[in-house]
């Protein structure tokens, strides 16, 4: 090797729940970390504006204060690990470290999925390592996995469930039969939840992070504001009582699909889906993750593990130093590229609309209880080639009351679909929006 190395430095720019636990694993496992690496990786400094709260972590020898530019222009620092979130400070710091020369490690998927192309192109430009296997699924190595052990597949499909909280509130929905609105308000009392709950439950965090696996997965330059997106927000009670009838589970699914030779299109979306019981997705509960990934050559896999907390998310970003520190040891030229795919091998593959998604769905139709009002709801679906395959009824109504009509329909083209369920949400007897959820095979 012929490295004169002693240690590798870390500059960590944030010392929060994830920064704090990058700390106590550096120090709790350093003695394996050094037998795997070779060397010691050692904190040089952090910074943050609180110095003064006692994070119960041993900071003896460590540089502490909340002078950012110092650090990153620290020399004794090799790698900078951005730990502080949002977008605007996040990228700025990380152009910045990238431009004093530091290798960069962050679990920032927000930014990346916004901003992955330009941090990428100067780190590419600068010759220094951007790593993030923090930011997608807590500490299971799921890029990790894309970029090197799927390496010599044509992926065709990823499908993960990508946000522990959603998971946590469809898990209890189902289990206690209680409305979102109960089960989220208590999500959030046990810490579970964000007072904001919105990047979750409407799906945007799920969609950063299945923005930075497609373009993994197909070499696609894509941007989050391209994923189609919906929430959980509007299950109710009942539409868990059907799933279970009809043998499914509700998941709030990131799915990302090849289409064509070469995956010259692809589907990126992240929506609810039911997945039948006997799934293994279906059987990740509470706030955990999980990522099933279908390549060419391997076929089927599956990876779990907790997508959040202090030390599995430390786990992830410790891992990313120990691979980057490698490179810093050997004196080599970086690691393999970020996006798995050659910076220049990354295409615009345009995403198939959702329109033109063909399958199975299940619908919650709102109606009067009437004589009739089934066989015309059937007339209409029937137009507009939608097939039924089973209904169930919810209690009894009547003229004045509405009752919930459950259906799975047959596979079915969206765009049909739609057209279908606009004309049925304008009929009389009809007296709320229906609901769709897209049922899923693939799996
Ligand atoms: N808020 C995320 C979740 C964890 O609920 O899974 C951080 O990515």
């Amino acid at each position: 090797m012929g490295s004169e190395r002693t240690s590798v430095g870390v500059g960590l720019v944030g010392l929060g729940t994830i920064g704090t636990g990058v700390v106590r694993v550096l120090t709790q496992n350093a003695a394996v970390i050094e037998q795997r690496l070779g060397v010691p990786l050692r904190v040089v400094r952090i910074a943050d504006l609180d110095t003064e709260t006692d994070r119960g972590v041993d900071l003896t020898g460590i540089r502490f204060d909340d002078d950012t530019a110092g650090l990153l222009e620290d020399p004794e620092v090799d790698i900078v690990i951005e730990l502080v979130g949002g977008y605007d400070f996040a990228l700025d710091l990380s152009l910045r470290a990238i431009g004093a020369g530091k290798h960069v490690v962050t679990a920032n998927k927000a930014l990346l999925a916004l901003h992955g192309k330009q941090i990428f192109d100067a780190a590419s430009r600068q010759g220094v390592d951007v790593a993030f296997e923090a930011s997608v699924g807590g500490g299971i190595p799921i890029l990790r996995s894309l970029r090197e052990g799927f390496a010599a597949n044509n992926v065709l499909s990823v499908h993960g469930i990508l946000n522990g909280t959603t998971n946590y509130v469809l898990t209890e929905m189902e289990k206690t039969g209680e409305a979102f609105e109960v089960v989220l308000k208590r999500a959030q009392d046990l810490g579970y939840a964000e007072a904001d709950p919105t990047f979750d439950v409407d799906g945007i965090d799920a969609a950063h992070k299945l923005t930075l696996l497609a373009a993994m997965a197909f070499g696609a330059s894509l941007t989050f504001e391209q994923v189609p997106t919906e929430g959980i927000r509007g299950l109710t009670p009942v539409d868990f009582e059907a799933a279970e009838e009809f043998g499914y589970r509700i998941k709030l699914l990131g799915i990302a699909k090849a289409r064509g030779e070469n995956a010259e299109r692809i589907e990126a979306r992240v929506h609810p889906v039911l997945v039948l019981k006997t799934s293994l997705l279906a059987n990740v509960d509470g706030a955990m993750n999980a990522v099933a990934v279908t390549g060419d050559a391997v076929g089927p896999t599956l990876s779990y593990g907790a997508g959040a907390g202090e030390m599995p998310t430390a786990s992830a970003v410790v891992g990313d130093l120990i691979e980057i520190a490698r490179e810093v040891v050997r004196g080599g030229h970086g690691r393999v590229a970020p996006l798995s795919y050659l910076p220049g091998e990354l295409r615009e593959k345009p995403l198939v609309p959702l329109e033109e998604i063909f399958g199975r769905a299940y619908l919650r139709l709102t109606v009067r209880d009437r004589p009739g009002v089934l066989g015309v709801i059937a007339s209409t679906l029937g137009e507009h080639e939608v097939g039924i395959e089973s209904v169930i009824q919810k209690g009894r109504g009547g003229a004045t009351e509405s009752v919930s009509v459950l259906m799975q329909t047959h596979s079915v083209r969206e765009s049909d679909l739609r057209a279908a369920l606009d004309s049925i949400d304008r009929m009389l007897d009809v007296t709320a929006p229906t609901r769709m959820i897209r049922i899923e095979e693939d799996l």
